[in-house]
């Protein structure tokens, strides 16, 4: 099944089911949003799960880009990636959690064909403060689908301060053989599916306090429920990431996690000059740059003179448009050329400045500060330089 035919597959199935679609919002959160990014389906319904009428009703579907820096670590495993796609659909005090998760079960096993013994749910076991999911767990057991309960793991909540509430997270197996463990033992169960109950909203002081109405809010990780029902080892052989997997290594003999790392983040790289930003010392224009940095550090290891002006407009358009953005190929890669060259000027820079005698041995936090200041060198490319 291609990656488009399960969103659409999705999206009608809840539009029989009275969810009206909504279109994504970009990357960008609107001003004054504390984060530099969405990351999550639901970042920009907040307003709406706070308790606000949607214009579009109560009952909604649709399809979000998100980025996470936090899981960059975590990139080039078989289903992390810095930028990726939501399906998520949302009850605003309509219908409750359990509807939701048999509405998702037989979207996987009828609409999608998912064999039900392959997958295992998680639920919220309670804590101090909230009771254990019990509804939840009934529901699964009506369906046969094996349970486990969690703590922490089933505590859903979009940063410190927002709208929060248990979940029940719908898991895959990966494994070759039949099922065996559970999630938090086995790997190869993948989180494909998360349904959070928003029940509460935490204040900035910590404090948990009851919403007015209760709202489901759930996220689907598309490239990784695509390239399981594709068949394939990880989201890099998957369809979106085809012509970046097809062209990269001609062009640069790369393999494993480094290619899948190049891939990732000049992938997430274009999406993010789709929307708009631009390289920058600071907040999004500096995510941005470390995304580039992070593949020239790779392209550079084993061959300095490595080029992102060789890149093939190809992965970038298809990139742009499976993204719905509207720019021109050529004109991202230009900005991807003027940010490698800018990247170069300072690390020869850097490196000059770096051989100074005053900066051979151990540097202090007032040689970091003068480095970044008058020379505009980040700690972690002073740290690299001087590993070299
Ligand atoms: N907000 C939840 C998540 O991001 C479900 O959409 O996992």
């Amino acid at each position: 099944m291609k990656t488009e035919d399960l969103v659409r597959t999705f999206t009608e199935y809840y539009e029989e089911r009275g969810h009206h679609r909504i279109g994504g919002s970009t990357l960008l959160p609107p001003p004054g949003d504390p984060v530099l990014f969405t990351t999550s389906g639901m970042h920009p319904l907040t307003p709406y799960l706070e308790g606000r009428p949607h214009p579009l009703g109560r009952r909604l579907v649709g399809r979000q880009r998100c980025l996470r820096t936090t899981d960059l670590e975590e990139v080039g495993d078989a289903t992390h990636l810095t930028v990726f796609e939501m399906l998520g659909t949302w009850s605003l005090g309509d219908y409750d959690g359990p509807r939701s998760l048999s509405w998702g079960y037989g979207l996987l096993t009828e609409g999608l064909g998912i064999d039900p013994a392959l997958l295992h749910a998680t639920v919220h076991a309670g804590d101090g403060r909230t009771p254990p999911d019990t509804a939840s767990v009934r529901l699964w057991q009506e369906l046969g689908v094996p349970v486990e309960a969690t703590e922490e793991d089933n505590w859903w909540s979009n940063g410190p301060v927002g709208p929060c509430g248990p979940d029940s997270e719908i898991f895959l197996w990966s494994g070759d053989g039949p099922p065996r463990s559970t999630p938090t033992r086995d790997e190869r169960w993948v989180e494909v599916w998360n349904h959070v109950t928003m029940s509460h909203r935490r204040l900035g002081d910590g404090t948990l306090v009851p919403l007015p109405r209760r709202n489901v809010d759930t996220g689907l990780g598309l490239e990784r429920l695509a390239a399981l029902l594709q068949g394939e080892p990880s989201v890099f052989e998957a369809d979106v990431f085809e012509p970046w997997v097809r062209l990269l290594p001609p062009l640069w003999p790369l393999e494993g996690h480094s290619l899948r790392l190049v891939c990732d983040h000049l992938r997430s790289a274009v999406v993010v000059l789709g929307d708009g930003v631009r390289p920058a010392n600071t907040g999004r224009g500096y995510v941005l740059r470390r995304l580039v940095r992070r593949v020239l550090t790779v392209l550079w290891r084993d061959d300095p003179s490595r080029s992102l002006g060789d890149l093939p407009p190809e992965p970038v358009g298809h990139t742009l448009a499976r993204f719905r953005q509207d720019v021109p190929p050529g004109e991202v890669l230009r900005m991807l050329l003027d940010e490698e060259r800018r990247f170069r000027r300072l690390l020869e820079q850097g490196r000059h400045v770096l051989a100074r005698p005053r900066f051979r041995g151990r540097l202090d936090e007032e040689d970091f500060r003068y480095l970044h200041d008058t020379h505009g060198l980040p700690r972690e490319l002073v740290t690299s330089l001087r590993q070299e």
